[in-house]
C-alpha cells in the first residue's frame, strides 16, 4: 500500500472558515480518517502547512488541532517543491494577491469565494491559473449540502414534473455588539464595502452556482439591497458605520423559464425549518429544502385550502409534508470538495468547480449590484 504525501499550503486559516471549515472538519477530519483511500494500493494523505502573519495566532491554533507544521514565511512555503497545493480563505480582497504569488510558484489553486469583487478581476485570476496550466478550484459548499443532495436526487428521479419557481430565505439575526451580553457573531470587514464585506458580494455568490447546478442557468437579476443597520461594534469594542448592504432582495431568471427569489439578510430573526431554506414548486410535488433536510409534498397531497379569517386555520399546513429520509451519512460538505479537489491534483480526475466557475458568482453578485444602485433588471453575458 503506498501512502502519498499532497502538501498543501493553508493561508489564512486562522479566521472563520479556515480554523472550522477547512483546517478541522476538512483536512484534519481526512487525516483522522487515514487519508483519501483510492482502491487497495494508495491512500492521497494530507501534509499540510498552516501560514498567516501572527506567529502567536498560528501556534495556538497548531496547539488546538494537532498540525503542528506553521509558518509565517509564505514565500518559503511557495518555494518548497512538497507543497503542489495552495488554499487561500483569507480576506476577500487579499485573495488576488496570495493567488498571483501562488500562481507564480506554479501551485496548483484551491480557494475560498469570492475570488474577487469585480468580475473583471476575478475573470482575470481565472486567466491567469489557465494560461498557467495550473488546476484550479473555488469552494461551492453548499452542493454537498444533505438537503440540496435530496432536493437533486428526487429531481432527477422526476419528483416535480415542471419547476416553475424557487423561493429561498436565506439569514439570521447578528448581533450588533452594542449590549455586551449579545457580542457580534460575524467579523466587522462584513459590515464594511471598503474591506470587501457586504451580504450581495458574499451570498450571490452561493446562490449562483446553487441555482446553476439545481435549477437552471441563471441569465438575469433584478436586485435591491439594503443597509438596514447603519452601525455595529468592531473586535476591539469599539463603534463603526456600516457602510456595507446587509441585506439584499433578488429575483432571478433562469434560461428554462424559471424563476427564483431570495432574500438575504443578516438582520431577520428565524421562524422557518432552517438558517437556509429554499421552497421549489413543482408542477407535480414541491419541496423545502434545508441545509440537511427536505420535505416534500405530491400533487396527490396538496391541501385545497379556502380563505376565511373568520376561524382559525382548520389545515396543518405543516402536517401535509412528508420528510425524505436519509440514505447515508451524508459527510462535510467542506470536506467532500476537498476529497475531489485533491483527487483531481493528484489523480488528475475532473473538478468542475474551477476559478472560472467562481467568476460566474462574482459576476452574478456584481450585476446584483448594479441592479439595485441603477434601479433596473441587468442581463448576464457569457463570461468569455
Ligand atoms: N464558503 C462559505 O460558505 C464562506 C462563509 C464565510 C466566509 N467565506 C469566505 O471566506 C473568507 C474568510 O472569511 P471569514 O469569515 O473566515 O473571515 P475571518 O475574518 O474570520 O478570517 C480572515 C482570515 O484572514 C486572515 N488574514 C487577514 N489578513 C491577512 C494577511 N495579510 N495575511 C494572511 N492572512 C490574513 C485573518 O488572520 C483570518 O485568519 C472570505 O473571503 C469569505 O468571503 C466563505
Amino acid at each position: 500500500m503506498e501512502i502519498r504525501k499532497i502538501g498543501i499550503i493553508l493561508n489564512g486559516v486562522t479566521g472563520r472558515m479556515g480554523t472550522n471549515q477547512h483546517l478541522i472538519r476538512s483536512i484534519k477530519a481526512i487525516i483522522d480518517q487515514g487519508g483519501i483511500r483510492i482502491g487497495d494500493d494508495l491512500v492521497l494523505m494530507p501534509d499540510p502547512i498552516l501560514t498567516g502573519r501572527n506567529e502567536n495566532k498560528l501556534r495556538a491554533l497548531a496547539e488546538r488541532t494537532g498540525i503542528t507544521n506553521v509558518s509565517t514565511d509564505l514565500a518559503a512555503a511557495l518555494a518548497d517543491p512538497r507543497y503542489p497545493i495552495f488554499f487561500d480563505a483569507s480576506l476577500t480582497l487579499l485573495r488576488a494577491g496570495f493567488v498571483e504569488r501562488a500562481v507564480k510558484a506554479g501551485k496548483a489553486i484551491y480557494c475560498e469565494k469570492p475570488t474577487a469583487v469585480k468580475t473583471a478581476d476575478a475573470v482575470a485570476l481565472a486567466k491567469l491559473c489557465e494560461d498557467a496550466g495550473l488546476k484550479n478550484g473555488v469552494v461551492q459548499d453548499k452542493l454537498w449540502l444533505p438537503g440540496l443532495r435530496k432536493f437533486r436526487m428526487i429531481h432527477e428521479q422526476g419528483f416535480f414534473g415542471d419547476i416553475l419557481s424557487v423561493r429561498g430565505e436565506f439569514g439570521y439575526w447578528v448581533f450588533t455588539g452594542h449590549h455586551y451580553d449579545q457580542p457580534a457573531q460575524r467579523p466587522s470587514w462584513n459590515y464594511r464595502d471598503e474591506d470587501g464585506g457586504g451580504i450581495i458580494i458574499d451570498m450571490l455568490c452561493h446562490w449562483r452556482y446553487v441555482i446553476d447546478h439545481c435549477f437552471g442557468k441563471v441569465t438575469g437579476v433584478s436586485c435591491l439591497g439594503a443597509t438596514h443597520i447603519p452601525e455595529r461594534i468592531d473586535e476591539n469594542g469599539q463603534p463603526y458605520a456600516c457602510t456595507a448592504d446587509d441585506s439584499a432582495y433578488a429575483t432571478f431568471q433562469c434560461e428554462n423559464g424559471v424563476v427564483c427569489h431570495f432574500n438575504s439578510s443578516w438582520n431577520t430573526r428565524v421562524r422557518r425549518d432552517d438558517l437556509l431554506t429554499m421552497q421549489v414548486d413543482g408542477t407535480k410535488g414541491s419541496a423545502l429544502v434545508g441545509l440537511r433536510k427536505c420535505w416534500v409534498q405530491s400533487s396527490a397531497g396538496t391541501p385545497r385550502p379556502v380563505w376565511n379569517p373568520d376561524i382559525d386555520q382548520p389545515i396543518d399546513f405543516f402536517g401535509g409534508w412528508q420528510e425524505v429520509p436519509d440514505h447515508q451519512v451524508y459527510d462535510n460538505a467542506f470536506k467532500i470538495q476537498w476529497e475531489q479537489f485533491i483527487r483531481h491534483v493528484a489523480l488528475d480526475e475532473p473538478f468542475p468547480y474551477s476559478l472560472m466557475e467562481g467568476a460566474k458568482g462574482v459576476q452574478l453578485a456584481e450585476a446584483g449590484i448594479t441592479s439595485w444602485k441603477e434601479r433596473r433588471w441587468v442581463d448576464l453575458e457569457p463570461l468569455r
